[in-house]
């Protein structure tokens, strides 16, 4: 059996506190040093447990587990703060826009004017899809969801791209980034294009990156798209509040996928997978379909009975967070400006917006929900957001992969530039059968 007896304080840094751990069976002690980061909770080393005690750590769901070290975001959950490079993410919704936050997530700091000027050029240089890639969306039946077919396509990327396909040349690494942050819009509205059964639109680089995506996405030959600075304004914020989030499900799988040395487009095919479940970026599309089944605030008692009761699969969806135990700052940014872009969208009167505050408001002061910390995240608004500009659900998580894939590469950058980086390789507490002898089949 084992405890842990005390932290002991001396110098800060990667060796300077120490955890201390007994066998009490044998008395021996062993010491696991603490690491501090700039901001955040301490982190035990615990990567000579095994070699030292013959240990390994058992944390399903990895809710305890630091799996690298990264200077890109910081979450705060006790107090509801995200950060990107220190900058705060309320700071950078009113203020900046998704390609600088895209050159902040990828290098470390605001770009200047020119650093600024040439990063676009560069990223709408890439925004055209290889000619051969039409052909590829036609083997897709028409009724797919966006999300299988964007999955696939992001993944054939690899075989259309080969010169940024050699993770260590630095060139390709960043070759490769770009080419999928200009692409993703392309893709995601060609996959809405090919679902709707109208012609793709080329892309347009006179127009700025949110603008493109807007005219690709709603306008058709015979007619163009009236691009509104509400609405520009509007998914720019959404863009840039969906960009990273630390080590969530799908960046993570893009790092476990990365680490085997697989190149960066299946990586972040990869990504998009993890994603899609309803219990990660494909709530945004939930919460629509669980305020439209509510349809009046008669039913929210109902539907909150629902979320409690452990015997139904039901959650609330748009609600809870792994890391905060609190507001997610971006529902605060999303909440607080909705009513304001919702009137600059021309929408007076939103019976789905006047739902999910009511919603909310009986969840916040039910005991179940304050016990547990339970608070709005960043899919409890925005699909009523993507709605109100015209997006159908089935496009919610899309957008969110669009949006994300910046974070993704980032992150992934990150890794593979990491000198410390290995294949990631989770170990397990088997509980399956003791060794036995083959029975033969006639025997058995
Ligand atoms: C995103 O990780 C990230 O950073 C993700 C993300 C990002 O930007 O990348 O922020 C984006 O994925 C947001 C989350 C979107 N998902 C949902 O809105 C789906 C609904 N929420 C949950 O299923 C849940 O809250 C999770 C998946 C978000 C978090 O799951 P955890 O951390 O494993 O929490 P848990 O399931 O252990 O919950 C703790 C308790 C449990 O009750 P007890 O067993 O202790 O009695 O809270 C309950 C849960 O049953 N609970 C809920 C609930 N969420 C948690 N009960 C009712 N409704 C809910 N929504």
């Amino acid at each position: 059996m084992y405890i842990m007896l005390d932290t002991s304080k001396s110098s800060v840094g990667q060796s300077g506190d120490f955890v201390t751990i007994i066998d009490e069976r044998s008395g021996k002690k062993f010491r696991l040093a603490i690491m501090r980061g700039t901001m955040g909770s301490p982190v035990v080393d615990i990567s000579r447990l095994q070699s030292e005690m013959g240990l390994y750590t058992y944390d399903p769901g990895y809710g305890m587990t630091g799996s690298c070290s990264s200077d890109i975001t910081f979450i705060d959950g006790e107090k509801g703060v995200l950060m990107h490079r220190g900058y705060d993410i309320g700071e950078l919704a009113e203020q900046s826009d998704y390609l600088e936050v895209c050159y902040l997530l990828l290098n470390g700091e605001l770009p200047a004017r020119a650093e600024k000027e040439s990063f676009t050029a560069t990223i709408k240089y890439h925004t055209m899809l290889h000619d051969q890639m039409q052909y590829f969306f036609r083997g897709f039946r028409r009724d797919a969801h966006p999300m299988a077919v964007m999955v696939a396509v992001v993944g054939a990327l690899s075989a259309f791209y080969h010169d940024s396909l050699d993770i260590q040349d630095e060139g390709q690494r960043k070759l490769a980034s770009y080419r999928m942050i200009a692409k993703m819009p392309t893709i995601a509205a060609q996959v809405y294009k090919y679902t709707i059964g109208q012609p793709f639109v080329s892309p347009r680089n006179d127009l700025g990156y949110v603008e493109n995506f807007l005219n690709m996405t709603f306008s058709v030959p015979a007619e163009g798209y009236r691009l509104r600075p509400a609405v520009i304004r509007a998914l720019e914020r959404i863009f840039i509040l969906h960009a990273d989030h630390e080590q969530n499900a799908s960046t993570s799988t893009v790092r476990l996928a990365g680490s085997s040395g697989a190149n960066p487009f299946a990586c972040i095919a990869a990504g998009i997978s993890s994603l899609w479940g309803p219990a990660h970026g494909g709530a945004n599309e939930a919460v629509l379909n669980m305020l439209e089944e509510m349809q009046s605030a008669s039913r929210v008692g109902e539907f909150i009975a629902r979320a409690k009761d452990k015997q139904d699969p039901f959650r609330l969806m748009g609600f809870g967070h792994r890391v905060y135990k609190n507001y997610d700052p971006r529902a605060t940014v999303l909440r607080s400006s909705m009513r304001e872009v919702l009137s600059e969208l021309g929408v007076e009167r939103e019976p789905l917006f006047e739902l999910a505050l009511e919603l909310e408001k009986i969840a916040l002061q039910d005991k179940y929900f304050v016990e547990r910390k339970l608070f709005p995240n960043v899919d409890y608004y925005s699909g009523i957001l993507l709605r109100a500009m015209g997006f159908p659900r089935s496009m919610f998580t899309v957008l969110f992969a669009l949006a994300r894939t910046v974070g993704w590469v980032a992150q992934w950058r990150e890794m593979v530039e990491d000198p410390l980086q290995r294949i990631g390789r989770p170990r397990q507490l088997y509980l399956g059968s003791p060794p036995r002898a083959f029975v033969p089949l006639d025997d058995r």
